[in-house]
């Protein structure tokens, strides 16, 4: 017999919310919706499972406060935690939002002791680095959403900036999910062609600098919160290839041990996403500025870290 597909999304706001929406109307999976308090993740759910008789999905949907429904998921998406206030770095958020993530990894992982893990909460690679440690999950089964967001911010400027389809764009973030992130240029291509043939150097170096600050763009703009139907998104693909087993290659926060030189850190890297996780990660080849820039996001990574663990 087919059996569905489970999908718990922590956290209840807007991103969690917006990738619970997307997942059924989308109809990757079903969806158990988490959140501090009992009524408003029900609430949501519930006005989900009203929108389907006319978006015709069959995705079921629920919500709560307790873990009871959420036993035998195949990915929990973990979102909670404070967003960001204008003018607040993602760091700002660390120990607050450590706790909060060990919290529900806990609870998230007892009932669910075979499902991948996809953190999304602030900062990144630190609160990966959390739900790794406090669940104690195989490290192929851990990973955080922020490089396949911080490219979708690369491309859709480039899309701008050129007037061509963001179809036709390829490229790669690398790094911690902040301000020290390296998308790659050399890795950036316009239906094949390098971008550097098609950009100046300097309104490139804009561009880049503009995908760095692009959450804090959004937090600027709209006072009250962050980003989520960009994060959202990339929420999806991540599940869907998955779930799917489709074995896309996406720039992910992932546990490496060894590969760039990078020992025992959580940092965006090119993964190869499939059924049972982190497939592969791709070890390719850094120019010597890319890789000191890869390792400087990894240093200010490991410091968040070693915070973070004052509270486990
Ligand atoms: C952003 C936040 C979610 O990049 O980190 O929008």
């Amino acid at each position: 017999m087919l059996k569905r597909k489970k999908v718990t999304v922590i956290g209840a706001g807007h991103v969690g919310a917006t990738a619970a929406q997307r997942l059924a109307e989308k109809e990757v999976a079903d969806v158990v919706l988490v959140d501090i308090e009992e009524d408003m993740p029900k609430g949501k759910a519930l006005d989900l499972a009203e929108a389907a008789p006319i978006y015709a999905y069959d995705s079921r949907l629920s919500g709560g406060a307790a873990y009871e429904e959420t036993a035998g998921s195949d990915i929990v998406v973990i979102t909670s935690g404070l967003p960001r206030k204008p003018g607040m770095s993602r760091d700002d958020l660390l120990r607050v939002n450590a706790k909060i993530v060990k919290e529900v990894t806990e609870k998230a992982a007892a009932k669910s002791p075979d499902a991948i893990l996809i953190v999304v909460s602030n900062p990144l690679d630190a609160m990966t680095y959390v739900a790794h440690r406090v669940s104690g999950f195989k490290k192929e089964r851990v990973l955080g959403m922020a490089g396949v967001l911080d490219a979708a911010r690369f491309k859709a400027f480039l899309s701008m900036e050129l007037n061509v389809s963001v179809e036709n764009i390829q490229t790669l973030v690398l790094g911690g999910h902040g301000d020290s992130m390296v998308p790659l240029l050399r890795y950036t291509t316009v239906s094949g062609i390098p971008v550097t043939a098609l950009i100046s150097k300097d309104r490139l170096d804009e561009i880049v600098q503009r995908t760095r600050a692009g959450g804090a763009e959004i937090v600027k703009l709209l006072k009250t919160g962050s980003a989520y139907y960009a994060p959202s998104a990339a929420i999806i693909e991540m599940v869907e290839s998955i779930l799917k087993d489709k074995n896309k290659i996406l720039p992910c926060s992932a546990l490496c041990t060894g590969e760039y030189k990078l020992n025992d850190v959580f940092i965006g890297v090119p993964v190869r996403l499939g059924h049972a996780g982190i497939a592969q990660i791709y070890e390719i080849n850094l120019t010597a500025e890319e890789a000191a820039a890869l390792n400087v996001s990894a240093s200010t990574v490991q410091d968040l870290c070693k915070i973070a663990s004052e509270v486990l």
